[in-house]
């Protein structure tokens, strides 16, 4: 069954949203939860983060970076389009609770993913200090998602260029260090953000959830590829996560993994850039 793209979006440079039909998946959609999607017979599978799921429509609402040559390639189908795979809803949902007071901190594209956990959050009776953060203020995004839904949002930019200059992690130090109770922190983003957020919330011995972005390809336990060591444990991202206790995981071994595959990866998007103007015309 062909998926086809509703809307598109550009949200920022290299930024985009896209509304998909999907309704089986859009129907069983937890917090939390994720797809693989694949948009030819040869292309590769990649997961993305369910943003929103409307179940009445029976459609999924991503946004995505392009970083590479899948990303890229997708960001280049327009409303109308139709990708060849939705497989999903994938991985654990989140675990949604009255925790108390919960501070949900997004770097760059891990925001879309923190929206439906903070939504249900919120709806369980959680107080939400929400801290977003980007490079720049262009690539600050869904802040209108967010707006209506927390307690408070505060913004940061590497630059300066809106809210606080400097990390997320600077601001959660701020929060932890004026003595306010904080029962939970989730925190969704790259994988250095979440290891120094991990970091910090350590000595204060706050739960401190993080969702974890390593490789998939499968993304139902059978490959492999996105194995992460969590308590000195291998496991496996796609079903035991994404989310995991970030003051267990091995943040060295994730990053390192993560890189592994750079110069393919480059030498992909290099001649997918080449062919793009042939392949558009
Ligand atoms: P490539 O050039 O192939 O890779 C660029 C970098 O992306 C790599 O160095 C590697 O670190 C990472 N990557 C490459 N292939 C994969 C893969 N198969 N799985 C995971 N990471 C990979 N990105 C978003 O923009 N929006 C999201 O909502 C989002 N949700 C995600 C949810 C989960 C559970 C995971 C694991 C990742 C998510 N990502 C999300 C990251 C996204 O999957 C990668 O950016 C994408 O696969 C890169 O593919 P590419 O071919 O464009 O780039
Ligand atoms: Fe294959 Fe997790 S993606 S085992
Ligand atoms: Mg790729």
């Amino acid at each position: 069954m062909p998926y086809k793209i509703l809307k598109k979006e550009v949200l920022a440079p290299r930024i985009k949203l896209m509304e998909i039909e999907a309704p089986y998946v859009a129907r069983a959609a937890r917090p939390g939860q994720f797809i693989v999607l694949r948009i030819h017979e040869q292309g590769e599978r990649i997961p993305i983060t369910i943003g929103k799921a409307d179940k009445e429509r029976g459609t999924l609402t991503i946004a995505f970076q392009e970083v590479g040559k899948t990303t890229y390639h997708l960001g280049t189908l327009e409303a109308g389009d139709e990708l060849l795979d939705v497989v999903g809803p994938l991985g654990k949902p989140s675990e949604i609770d009255n925790f108390g007071t919960v501070v949900a901190v997004g770097g760059g594209i891990g925001v879309p993913l923190l929206y439906p956990i903070v939504k249900a959050l919120k709806e369980a009776g959680n107080r939400i200090i929400m801290i977003e953060g980007a490079r720049s203020a262009e690539l600050l995004v869904l802040e209108d998602w967010f707006r209506p839904l927390v307690d408070e949002l505060r913004i940061t930019t590497d630059d300066g260029s809106r809210g606080r200059k400097g990390f997320v992690s600077d601001e959660l130090r701020d929060i932890l260090e004026s003595g306010e109770k904080v029962d939970r922190v989730i925190a969704v983003g790259p994988a250095i953000m979440m290891k120094v957020v991990s970091e910090l919330t350590r000595p204060y011995g706050i739960p401190t959830i993080v969702s974890l972005n390593s490789i998939m390809v499968d993304g139902t336990g059978m490959c492999g590829a996105c194995r992460v060591e969590v308590d000195g444990k291998t496991m496996f991202a796609c079903v035991d996560g994404p989310e995991m206790d970030g003051h267990k995981v091995d943040f060295d071994l994730l990053m390192k993994r993560l890189d592994a595959y750079k110069a393919l990866e480059k030498e992909s998007l290099d001649l997918f850039l080449k062919t793009k103007e042939i392949r558009n015309a």
